[in-house]
């Protein structure tokens, strides 16, 4: 017999469900698919023999201070280095103004946790990151849409605004002023998600809000925004090293709570990184940057070659991912099904991005794994599901207005 535990869970636990992309992501680990699913940076670029020389001098040299607990805000030469990082990105700061998380996603969890009651609405992106949905559930919110009237329980917003995941798009600087006039006018906290801001290879830099902020109000302590940086899709995801930049009084409290929740970071995993960046840090992204450019060009090619007619996308100037639209009618998650059946071929279905309304007609697409002559095999292989199912709504409805007729 199993314990009856569905009713013993908490309330909150109403709102949270298994994530389909993570579900997904599971069916699609087989070598003969060509996948455009997953969002994870290439291996190729992990700095791993640079990692490896450093973990050995690591513990060679300061074994028992990197094995050992540490404090919650996170190492001081590591939040030295990023604030200087920051400083020169536009927000003057120190390291009081910075806490080290597991990862930019236990940023987001912690800043629900901070300022989330059950039922304040929380405004996104549509579409938004999966895994900020996820991170804000259990504080049980309700969502709205960003670009919608401002309600009156609205507490957070939101946003990535440079090549967003899942849509590759970057928030143009007015678009990013305006946030900033609507979020003071509103009392929000603004959220900006940078997970991919140093993944650029296209165009030129917009400020960080976070920088936009800090010229509006005067200097980061009188700043609204919180800034969640990560190492994840630079050095690698599995340091779980991300941080958040915000006035100190918010950074106090999100180091009670990284306390409760887990003490800290792994020390040695911010011993390495912290001796990892110290060098050649500007270089390296530099390479990255080259890589996702190629990888990025070549799925622009390959959607213009194959696209059939009434298929639009984003053009991303950095970051992993494509956004697609197809035409009305036609349904990602049912794309899905015929792509891998047909042509064992996977991208993600948009529709789970969507906070409020989802839009079915929309697929994203990654180009970070695939090399070019993959991306665009893939790309036709997709582009032929979408047209065999173009085709056929075309006979349809010209079949239909025959009959009409
Ligand atoms: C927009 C965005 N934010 C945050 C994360 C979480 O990354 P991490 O916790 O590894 O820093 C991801 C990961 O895919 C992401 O795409």
């Amino acid at each position: 017999m199993t314990a009856p535990w569905t009713d013993r869970f908490a309330d909150r636990m109403t709102h949270i469900r298994a994530s389909e992309i993570r579900e997904l992501l599971k069916l699609l680990d087989q070598p003969d698919i060509l996948s455009f699913a997953g969002g994870i940076p290439d291996p190729a670029l992990f700095p791993t023999e640079r990692i490896q020389a450093v973990c050995a001098e690591v513990l060679e040299q300061t074994g028992a201070q990197a094995l050992q607990y540490s404090v919650s805000e996170g190492l001081p030469e590591l939040r030295r280095w990023i604030a200087a990082r920051m400083t020169a990105d536009g927000v003057p700061c120190d390291e009081g103004t910075i806490v080290i998380t597991a990862g930019s996603q236990q940023a987001l969890d912690l800043i629900g946790k901070l300022f989330l009651n059950r039922g304040d609405v929380v405004l996104a992106e549509r579409p938004t990151y999966l895994g900020a949905l996820g991170a804000f559930n259990a504080y049980e919110p309700a969502y709205g849409d960003l670009d919608s009237e401002v309600p009156a329980s609205a507490r957070l917003a939101y946003v990535v605004p440079d090549f967003a995941n899942p849509s590759g798009r970057t928030m143009p600087r007015r678009e990013r002023e305006r946030l900033l006039e609507r979020a003071e006018a509103h009392g929000l906290v603004l959220v900006e998600d940078a997970a991919y801001r140093d993944l650029r290879f296209a165009g030129t830099a917009e400020p960080s809000l976070l920088a936009l902020d800090v010229a509006r109000s005067g200097g980061i302590e009188a700043a609204r925004t919180l800034y969640c940086g990560t190492f994840s899709k630079t050095l690698s995801p599995a340091l779980r090293l991300g941080w958040v930049c915000a006035p100190q009084a918010v950074i106090d409290k999100l180091v009670l709570l990284k306390q409760g929740c887990d003490l800290h970071v792994s020390t040695i995993n911010q011993m390495v990184a912290a001796r990892v960046i110290a060098e050649g840090y500007d270089a390296h992204l530099e390479r990255l940057r080259a890589h996702y450019r190629t990888r990025a060009a070549a799925m622009q090619d390959a959607l213009a070659r194959h696209m059939p007619l009434g298929v639009t996308w984003s053009k991303p100037q950095g970051g992993m991912f494509v956004w697609l639209t197809v035409p009305e009618g036609l349904d990602g998650a049912q794309l899905l099904e015929a792509a891998l059946a047909e042509e064992r071929v996977a991208f993600v279905p948009g529709a789970p991005f969507f906070a409020t309304d989802a839009q079915a007609t929309t697929l994203r697409l990654s180009y970070s794994l695939p090399g070019p002559a993959d991306i665009d095999e893939g790309v036709r292989r997709l582009a032929r599901v979408i047209a065999a199912r173009l085709a056929y709504a075309g006979s349809n409805a010209a079949w239909a207005a025959t009959g009409r007729a």
